[in-house]
């Protein structure tokens, strides 16, 4: 009996988990996330509330990001945003986590810029949303 209630929750559980975008693929095997398809690139896609990194508008397939180079900064650092008609990255991203303090360059914690920022793809939400920023701070064009 403890035992079959057992398997019925269990079974319960597992149907109401969100499934992640790879879903049961092991993490030793590359998921196709890249089924998702995305659609050209076009402007900034409003953010739903101010503190949502906002997402990627651009292709950023081959945007290499090691201990050398992070080719994001060759359009998003603020010597470079003008003349690559990219927006400045956030000035929030030079502050130090941990003591607040400015710092030079970008801060190592804000360093792999995917960590946040994604492109937007044509997928279905994992799971149903209602939120709605107060109106005072939604954005304009925003659904
Ligand atoms: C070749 C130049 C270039 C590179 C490299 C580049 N971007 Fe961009 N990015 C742009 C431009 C230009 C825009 C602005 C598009 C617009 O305003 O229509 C933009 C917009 C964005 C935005 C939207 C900003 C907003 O306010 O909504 C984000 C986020 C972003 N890029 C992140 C990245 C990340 C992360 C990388 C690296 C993986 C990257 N970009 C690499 C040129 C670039
Ligand atoms: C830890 C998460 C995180 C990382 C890593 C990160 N960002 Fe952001 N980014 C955010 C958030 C959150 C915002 C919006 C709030 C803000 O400005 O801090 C943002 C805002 C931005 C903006 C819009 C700035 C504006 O003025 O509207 C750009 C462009 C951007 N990030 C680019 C980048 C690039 C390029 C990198 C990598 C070098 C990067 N970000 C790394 C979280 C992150």
């Amino acid at each position: 009996m403890a035992a079959a209630a057992f398997v019925l929750s269990t079974s319960l559980l597992a149907q109401d988990r969100p499934q992640s975008l790879r879903g049961a693929t092991p993490i030793t095997e590359t998921s196709k996330v890249d089924q998702y398809q995305r659609g050209p690139d076009q402007g900034p896609i409003p953010r739903d509330y101010v503190q949502q990194p906002p997402l990627i508008p651009h292709k950023i397939d081959g945007y290499r990001i090691d201990l050398n180079f992070n080719k994001c900064m060759d359009c998003h650092a603020w010597s470079k945003a003008k003349e690559a008609g990219a927006t400045k990255v956030s000035l929030t991203h030079f502050r130090d986590q941990a003591s607040g303090a400015e710092l030079a360059n970008i801060s190592p914690s804000r360093y792999f810029c995917n960590q946040c920022h994604v492109p937007q793809v044509d997928a279905k939400p994992l799971v149903g949303n209602d939120f709605k920023p107060v109106d005072a701070l939604a954005q304009p064009g925003r659904k």
